[in-house]
């Protein structure tokens, strides 16, 4: 690895966690500063493992301070940034779209401008920007999102996360800032907030509460492994190109609906009931507004350039994921006591 000291911003969050645990493994020389406010989605729980590495450090604060990533910057020596931090649960989007705009549109270009103050001209640096497929809005039955698909975002989540996009390539364009850019379709794994479709599921088929599946459950995302991401991240990070931007999926992708039956099959199973004992559980709710329809993604770029493909099936990463959660019930139900209501319990009560 060309950098030896990182600023990984959310890095308590689900995919920044697995980022930072990534990173040290697959690289001894470098240093890491986790750099997260702890929002609701924040859980320094996610990082035990790590924590006592001598590596690795945690500074609790805000992107959109500027003054104090400025500071960070410079006390860490930092070379490199990986931004994660973002609002990033598309219902939570809908209901208070004004906390999206000012984290993820201000908050990043606050970390361009600091990165800029701090690093001036310097071109052995590099500011890595963490997207979203969302940004190329909604596929119909066919095809694929490639690099070149025109920008059509289509929420307030998915609008603000473009802006950040084409705020990094500003920076990159007007001032030589040296950036990459990577577009990720929907990840699973441990440690992922239990809002998100996957977590929320296999909490509420252990619990036997309502499975809200919005609409029809024919809408279809592309899953891939959270740690398989972060292997992409990291190749990236080392061997991307200036300046390029780089899908990363798995061709895996689920109508919904089928997926929740699967997860009720595995979940069911490992508790020991009979075949189908849940199926009773599935609730169609109201549609999400705006609901995009499908997702999939086209990493031929990334495999054939810088020759990252996903490491394990979907059966394997689901089946581990399962085991994961259903083994750490404590984290599961830390993380959504407090103040914490999910989505469906805010608008349909609590069950
Ligand atoms: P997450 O919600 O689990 O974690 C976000 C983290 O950012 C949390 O630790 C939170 O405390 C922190 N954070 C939020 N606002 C902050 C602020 N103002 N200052 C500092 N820290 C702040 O999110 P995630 O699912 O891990 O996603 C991480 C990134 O990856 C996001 O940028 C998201 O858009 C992108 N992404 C996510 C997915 C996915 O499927 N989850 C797919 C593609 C891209
Ligand atoms: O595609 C990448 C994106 O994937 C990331 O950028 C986002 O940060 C991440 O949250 C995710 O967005 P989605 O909206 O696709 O993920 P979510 O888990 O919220 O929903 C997945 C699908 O399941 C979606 O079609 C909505 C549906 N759904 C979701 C929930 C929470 C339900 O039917 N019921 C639910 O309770």
């Amino acid at each position: 690895m060309q950098y030896h000291s990182l600023l990984i911003t959310g890095g308590a969050g689900f995919i920044g966690s697995h980022v930072i645990r990534h990173l040290l493994q697959a690289h001894p020389e470098v240093r890491i500063v986790n750099f997260d406010a702890l929002t609701y989605a924040g859980n320094l729980e996610n990082l035990r493992d790590v924590e006592g590495d001598a590596r690795y450090t945690f500074v609790k604060g805000d992107i959109r301070d500027r003054a104090l990533v400025e500071r960070t910057l410079r006390e860490h020596g930092v070379d490199a940034v990986v931004h994660l931090a973002a609002e990033s649960h598309v219902d939570r989007s809908i209901a208070n779209p004004m906390e999206f705009l000012e984290t993820n549109i201000m908050g990043t270009a606050s970390m361009l401008h600091a990165a800029r103050e701090v690093w001036g001209d310097r071109k052995d640096v590099r500011f890595y920007h963490v997207s979203t497929d969302e940004v190329y809005g909604s596929l119909g039955e066919d095809g694929l999102f490639t690099e070149e698909t025109a920008y059509d975002p289509r929420s307030p989540y998915s609008a603000s996360k473009a802006s950040s996009d084409h705020l990094v390539r500003a920076w990159h364009h007007t001032y030589g800032l040296p950036v990459v850019i990577s577009n990720c379709s929907n990840n699973y794994g441990s440690h992922q907030f239990p809002e998100k479709l996957i977590p929320l599921m296999i909490r509420n088929v252990r619990d036997e509460r309502p499975l809200p599946v919005y609409g029809e459950g024919l809408n279809v995302r592309d899953w891939l492994w959270v740690v398989d991401h972060a292997a992409a991240i990291d190749r990236i990070l080392t061997a991307g190109e200036n300046g390029r931007t780089y899908n990363i999926g798995g061709l895996n992708e689920w109508r919904n609906i089928d997926l929740v039956h699967l997860l009720i099959r595995l979940v069911d199973e490992r508790l020991g009931r009979l075949a189908g004992h849940s199926e009773r559980l599935i609730t169609y709710v109201k549609d999400r507004a705006g609901h995009d329809l499908r997702y999939a993604i086209d990493a031929t770029r990334l495999a054939t350039e810088l020759g990252w493909t996903p490491s394990i099936t979907f059966e394997e990463g689901l089946g581990a994921t399962v085991d994961w959660y259903l083994a750490n019930s404590e984290w599961l139900d830390s993380v959504t006591s407090g103040s914490y209501r999910s989505y469906y319990e805010q608008q349909y009560g609590a069950r």
